[in-house]
């Protein structure tokens, strides 16, 4: 048999088909069928930031203000007790994906803000997550805020991170930086074991009938594998970590079409939502 194997994050993987963060492994009988059809690993929904301090404002007790820089006065700090069901349920889950599973679990992170929510990547780490991606789902709509501010966000985040944990870190990025190689080299110096290119914001529609805002998201189609392939492409050689390929991979075609972006190996599956990852490449030139 053809040997698929894959370096990703620093794990092994059989192969580079991995179905991305996703309510496909918010059950075990799914999660098991994914194994069963030869993903590589897999990458769990998001644990949420907005979750984690809803619950933490709405039951008022288990969080606790924490000021470590003047910036963070307003950041909560989870404390244990038994109400934290939201944040309970994800590890219980991830343990259990770990004990059913024999592929590699990467469990998912998605806020915007270096706050107290970002101290549950230790608890990931402890319940047996392989590795973490980090989705900064951030939509920069201040007029106050700049390019670079935005950029510090994305850093702070991971740096915090960084700091808690020692499995692996992708962050799964959006396309919408001035300078995609730039930030990527930012990332990776501060502590990024893999990128992700590139998330999918939803598509808030306008309904002319009722002329109220409808919130949608739209299935992707290859069409948007187009330009993850070109800035996995561009990426390859410039980056010393692994890259990703999610949004628009449904075919083999899309799928040969982001290996020959640069991977070393080939492999196919069509999923609803899948994530190619790329092999480990080493940077060939430093630009
Ligand atoms: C129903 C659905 C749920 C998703 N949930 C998450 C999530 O919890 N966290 C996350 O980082 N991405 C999430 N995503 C984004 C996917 O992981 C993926 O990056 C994106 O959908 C692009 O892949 P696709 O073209 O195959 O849809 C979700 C996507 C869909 C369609």
């Amino acid at each position: 048999m053809v040997d698929l194997s894959t370096n990703y994050l620093g794990l092994k993987l059989r192969n580079p088909l991995v179905p991305s963060s996703s309510p496909l492994s918010r059950h075990l009988d799914s999660a098991r069928r994914l194994e069963d059809a030869g993903a590589g690993a897999l990458v769990m929904h998001s644990l949420f930031e907005e979750r984690v301090e809803e619950e933490g404002t709405g039951q008022g007790h288990y969080f606790q203000p924490r000021s470590t820089t003047p910036d963070q006065t307003t950041a909560k700090q989870p404390v244990a007790t038994s109400a934290m069901r939201y944040e309970e349920q994800y590890l219980e889950h991830l343990a259990a994906l770990k004990s059913s599973l024999e592929i590699p679990v990467i469990a998912s992170l998605n806020g915007t803000t270096p706050g107290g929510w970002v101290d549950y990547a230790s608890a990931l780490q402890e319940a047996g997550a392989d590795a973490l991606e980090l989705n900064v789902y951030y939509l920069p709509a201040l007029s106050r805020e700049t390019g670079t501010e935005v950029e510090d966000r994305y850093v702070e985040i991971l740096e915090s991170l960084r700091e808690q944990i020692s499995i692996p870190i992708a962050m799964k990025l959006s396309s919408q930086f001035s300078s995609v190689v730039y930030m990527a080299q930012r990332l990776q110096r501060a502590g990024a074991d893999g990128l992700v290119l590139f998330n999918r914001f939803y598509q808030p529609d306008i309904d002319l009938e009722t002329l109220e805002v409808v919130p949608r998201l739209e299935l992707s189609n290859s069409g948007e594998s187009l330009l993850r392939i070109r800035w996995i492409a561009i990426l390859h050689g410039r980056v010393d970590c692994s890259l990703a390929i999610t949004g628009g991979v449904h075919n083999v075609k899309d799928v040969l079409k982001s290996l020959l972006a640069g991977a070393s190996v080939s492999a196919f599956a069509v999923l609803l939502v899948i994530g190619l990852l790329l092999t480990d490449r080493r940077p060939e030139e430093t630009p």
